[in-house]
C-alpha cells in the first residue's frame, strides 16, 4: 500500500476523512458527463502513462473526479491548492483511495501554501497544472528548482490572474504553458455564468443575508464581475459598478447598472466585491469610507485585491464570529464583515463553481494536458491560447451533454 511507501509523502488534515470525500465526490461524479467520456479515452489510450503530473488547483470534488481521468490515463499525480479552498475530505479520498499525493488544507496559508507548491515541483513532473502562476514563479525563477524545470515537457495556467503573472513578471519561458482562461469557453460560459452564480451563492451560505432591495458594489467588471452583477441583480440587488477602465465602464452603464467611483459607491453599499485580478483594488483609504456594518468579500483569485494589512491597521479589533465570517470594529466606530478571509468567496464560503461549469472547465484541461503530452517539446515556450480545434471539441462535447434529454 502506498501510505507506507518511503517517497509517498503527504501532507493533509485528517486521513480518517476520506470515505466523507469520496461521498462527496460520488455526488458530483454522476454530473460529470463530458469528464466521464473522456476519462473513458484516457484508459484506453494510457496517454500519460509513465508521466509526472503536478497540479495547483483546488482541491474539491470536481478537481478530485478530475484526477480519476488523469489517474485512469496513466499519471501520477501530486497536487496542492489554494489557502482557505481545500475539502479536507477529499483531500483525504484523494491520498488513502488513489495514492494521489495532495498537499493541502482548508486551514492554509498563503506562506504553506508557497511550500506545499514547492513540494508538488519537488516530485519533478513531466506536465504542470497552474492556478495563479505559483508553480511557474517556483520553477522558472528560483535555481533551487532548475533540475525540475528541465524535465516539464509543457504546462497550463487556469485563472487570468495567472495569465497576467506569466507575461508580466516572467521573462525566460522555457516550456509552453496553455492559458486556459485565454479561450473563449472559459472566459464567457465559466467566468461569467459559473462565477456569478457561485460567488452570490458563497455569500448567501455564510451570511444567510437577503440579496433583493440591498446595495451592492461589485468592483471589477471584466467576465467574472459581469456573471456576478447579473447574479444579484437576478436577485434584486441594487448594482453598483465600479472599474478602472472607461469603455468597460459605459459597457455597464449600458447593461444598466449605476456606474461609480469608489469614492462614492463605498459609503452606501452594504455588501462590496472585488473582482479585479489585481492587488490593492481596495486600499486602505477606500476601506474606512465603508458603510457600518457592510460585508466585504472578495472572487478574485487572490486575497491580496482587497489591502487586509491596511484593513488590520485600521482595527481596533478583529474576531471570527462565525465559520466564514471575520468582524473588524474601526477605530472610526464602525464595524466591516469579511467573508472566507478574503479569499475566494465561492470557494471558501461556498462550494466553488457548479459541476456542470467545471466539467467543462476540466475537461478543456484534460485535452490540453493531452495535446501537450503528445506534442509539447514542438511547441514554442511561454503562454499561448488553446489551441481552437480543443475549444470546439470541449463545445460540442458539452452542449452535446447539456441538451441531451
Ligand atoms: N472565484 C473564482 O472561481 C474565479 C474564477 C475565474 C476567475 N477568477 C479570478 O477573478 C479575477 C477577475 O477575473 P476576470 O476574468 O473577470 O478578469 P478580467 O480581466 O476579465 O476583468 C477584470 C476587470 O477589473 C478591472 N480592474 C482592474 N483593476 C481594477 C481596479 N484596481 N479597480 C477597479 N477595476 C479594476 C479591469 O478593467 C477589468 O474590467 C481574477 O483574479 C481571476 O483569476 C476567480
Amino acid at each position: 500500500m502506498w501510505l507506507n511507501m518511503p517517497d509517498f509523502t503527504y501532507d493533509i488534515e485528517d486521513i480518517d476523512l476520506a470515505q466523507q470525500g469520496l461521498k462527496r465526490m460520488d455526488w458530483v461524479r454522476e454530473r460529470m458527463p463530458v469528464l466521464h467520456g473522456i476519462k473513458e479515452d484516457f484508459t484506453r489510450t494510457k496517454l500519460f502513462d509513465g508521466l509526472r503530473i503536478g497540479i495547483c488547483l483546488h482541491v474539491e470534488a470536481k478537481t478530485g473526479v478530475w484526477l480519476e481521468a488523469l489517474a485512469g490515463g496513466g499519471a501520477q499525480i501530486a497536487i496542492t491548492g489554494s489557502p482557505g479552498t481545500a475539502q479536507d475530505e477529499v483531500a483525504a479520498a484523494l491520498v488513502a483511495e488513489y495514492g494521489i499525493q495532495v498537499f493541502a488544507r482548508k486551514s492554509e496559508t498563503f506562506d504553506r501554501h508557497l511550500d506545499y507548491a514547492a513540494r508538488v515541483l519537488a516530485t519533478e513532473p513531466d506536465l504542470i497544472v497552474d492556478n495563479g502562476a505559483d508553480i511557474h514563479m517556483l520553477a522558472l525563477t528560483n535555481p533551487d528548482f532548475s533540475r525540475a524545470k528541465s524535465k516539464i515537457i509543457g504546462a497550463t495556467e487556469e485563472t487570468t490572474t495567472g495569465g497576467f503573472r506569466l507575461r508580466e513578471e516572467i521573462t525566460a519561458h522555457v516550456f509552453p504553458t496553455i492559458v486556459i482562461n485565454d479561450s473563449r469557453a472559459k472566459r464567457i460560459i465559466e467566468n461569467r455564468y459559473g462565477v456569478g452564480q457561485s460567488v452570490v451563492d458563497g455569500i448567501m451560505r455564510c451570511s444567510n443575508l437577503l440579496i433583493g432591495g440591498r446595495r451592492t458594489t461589485v468592483i471589477g467588471y471584466g467576465y467574472c464581475g459581469q456573471g456576478i452583477a447579473r447574479a444579484l441583480r437576478g436577485l434584486g440587488a441594487h448594482v453598483t459598478i465600479v472599474d478602472i477602465d472607461p469603455l468597460t465602464r459605459l459597457e455597464a452603464h449600458t447593461e444598466g447598472y449605476t456606474t461609480a467611483e469608489l469614492e462614492e459607491a463605498l459609503p452606501t453599499s452594504d455588501f462590496v466585491i472585488t473582482v479585479t485580478g489585481r492587488p490593492d483594488a481596495l486600499r486602505r483609504e477606500h476601506l474606512a469610507l465603508l458603510k457600518d456594518g457592510a460585508v466585504l468579500c472578495n472572487a478574485g483569485m487572490f486575497e491580496t485585491e482587497i489591502d487586509l494589512p491596511g484593513l488590520r491597521e485600521l482595527s481596533v479589533e478583529s474576531n471570527p464570529i462565525m465559520p466564514d465570517i471575520r468582524r473588524f470594529s474601526l477605530e472610526n466606530g464602525k464595524t466591516i464583515y469579511l467573508l472566507g478571509e478574503a479569499n475566494s468567496v465561492n470557494l471558501s464560503a461556498g462550494d466553488g463553481n457548479p459541476i456542470e461549469i467545471m466539467d467543462l472547465g476540466l475537461a478543456m484541461q484534460s485535452l490540453s494536458l493531452a495535446y501537450l503530452a503528445s506534442k509539447g517539446r514542438t511547441l514554442p515556450a511561454g503562454p499561448q491560447n488553446v489551441p481552437g480545434e480543443i475549444q470546439n471539441e470541449v463545445a460540442v462535447r458539452t452542449l452535446r451533454a447539456w441538451t441531451r434529454s
